[in-house]
């Protein structure tokens, strides 16, 4: 290959797209390289667990551009490359096919690859992660000949997946270790509403429980998977969705600061001179989290770190300080978060959760710092002001859901 680029991006996802886009809209001409391991033009990943499982989105209609986009605009796409080092100082990368390739300036943008079970068994062809259009496409070539699927991860991956899947008639099981659903994201009020509307549609949720192995066939395929109480789930498909484990490894053999992804800046700049990183494996201090160091797992932040470091590249003023926003997408249901809730030390329930209609406000120090929205739109657009400026609002007369979030009165 043999290339230069005066940026090179590594990582083709949300992230990595939107820098090569923002780029361009600063009115950057030098050349742009916009590398990625999967051999497809970038991809919307959130409809993965939901729109394009359900087989109700094709691929054409979850592209992040038409594919001559990138072409149009001077993008040189770089699929099914895999940088495996780093040269900061050289200002090169060494591609898994030993190919090198220059940078001026490089942006890692490279997310997380899912984390899966280190157990026996855990090589079966019927295990599944939910990550890539790859990993969806296998879970539905086999939809056809699967009843039972286990899920084991009470996430949003592993929450989505059983909705898909149920809606499509298969029986699902959901494990997760922890003692409720979605704990790392939300508060029990959420957790057990989305517990009990899964098991409505006839999902089965095993809470504090884990896998320990796989029993396999001869024909390399898993039949149940082994809990550590010795239950056996009997199962024809398993789909893990237990988190992500950060990208970073050339970057980190390479000297950049990080642990639990690369360490940036408030400009996204990493450790390494030229180096940025972007999106899910940046590490970061985020005022949303009390300027605690986090990486934030979303489309927001991919889109909103990607404009900030093509900012900074242009050599304009801008620090990232953007809202955290998320969501999804479970049968009927529309969760919208704002914020982020980790911390709080009280909340508010505005609605009865039984009317499918309701919002979690989340409190840390008498200020408000997320919400979660289920099918409360309004809740979430009215909110998203008492996060962003911390306010401190009446928790009486929020609890109320008559009274719309933006009269509610301050304390
Ligand atoms: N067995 C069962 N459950 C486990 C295990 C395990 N060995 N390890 C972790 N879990 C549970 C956690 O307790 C948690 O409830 O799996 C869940 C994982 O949730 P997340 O960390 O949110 O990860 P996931 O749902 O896989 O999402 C990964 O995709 O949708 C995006 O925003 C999401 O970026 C995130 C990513």
């Amino acid at each position: 290959m043999n290339k230069h680029y005066d940026i090179l991006i590594v990582g083709a996802g949300h992230a990595g797209a939107q820098a090569a886009i923002a780029l361009r809209q600063q009115k950057f001409t030098g050349t742009i390289g916009l590398m990625g391991n999967e051999k497809y033009a970038p991809y919307e990943r959130p409809p993965l667990s939901k729109e394009y499982l359900a087989g109700d989105k094709p691929f054409e209609r979850i592209m992040l551009r038409p594919e001559s986009f990138w072409g149009e605009r001077d993008i040189e796409l770089l699929t099914g490359h895999r940088v495996a080092k780093v040269d900061p100082m050289g200002q090169q990368v060494t591609l898994t096919s030993d190919e090198e390739v220059g940078f001026g300036k490089l942006i890692w943008a490279t997310g997380g690859s899912p984390r899966m079970l280190g157990c026996p068994g855990n090589q079966a062809r019927n295990i599944h992660a939910v990550r890539s259009r790859a990993d969806v496409d296998k879970i539905m070539a086999a939809l056809p000949t699967t009843e039972n699927v286990i899920v084991v991860g009470g996430g949003y991956i592993g929450l989505e997946a059983a909705a898909v899947l149920t809606k499509l008639n298969k029986k699902v099981t959901i494990v997760e270790t922890l003692d409720r659903v979605l704990s790392r994201v939300a508060g029990e009020t959420l957790s057990r509403f989305y517990e009990n509307e899964h098991r409505a549609q006839g999902v089965t949720i095993e809470l504090e429980a884990m896998v320990e192995s796989f029993e396999t066939n001869d024909e390399g395929m898993a039949t149940a998977a082994k809990l550590t109480d010795g239950r056996m789930l009997a199962g024809d498909m398993f789909i893990i969705g237990i988190g992500i484990i950060p990208e970073t490894g050339p970057l980190v053999a390479a000297g950049a600061a990080g642990g639990n992804g690369v360490d940036v800046d408030q400009h996204c700049r990493t450790s390494l001179e030229n180096v940025y990183a972007i999106g899910d494996c940046a590490l970061h201090s985020n005022p949303f989290a009390g300027g605690a160091l986090i990486r934030v797992e979303s489309v927001q932040n991919a889109n909103d770190q990607a404009k900030v470091a093509a900012l900074d590249i242009m050599g304009e003023e801008c620090e990232y300080n953007a809202v955290p926003w998320f969501w999804s997408n479970q049968y009927d249901l529309k969760l919208q978060t704002v914020g982020i809730s980790a911390g709080f030390d009280d909340c508010v329930v505005r609605g009865d959760p039984e009317n499918r209609q309701f919002s979690v406000v989340y409190f840390k120090d008498d200020k408000v710092i997320a919400l979660d929205c289920v099918n409360s739109t309004k809740d979430y657009v009215q909110g998203r002001k008492a996060v962003v400026e911390g306010l401190e609002l009446d928790r009486k007369e929020l609890a109320n859901p008559e009274i719309p979030i933006k009269e509610v009165g301050l304390v």
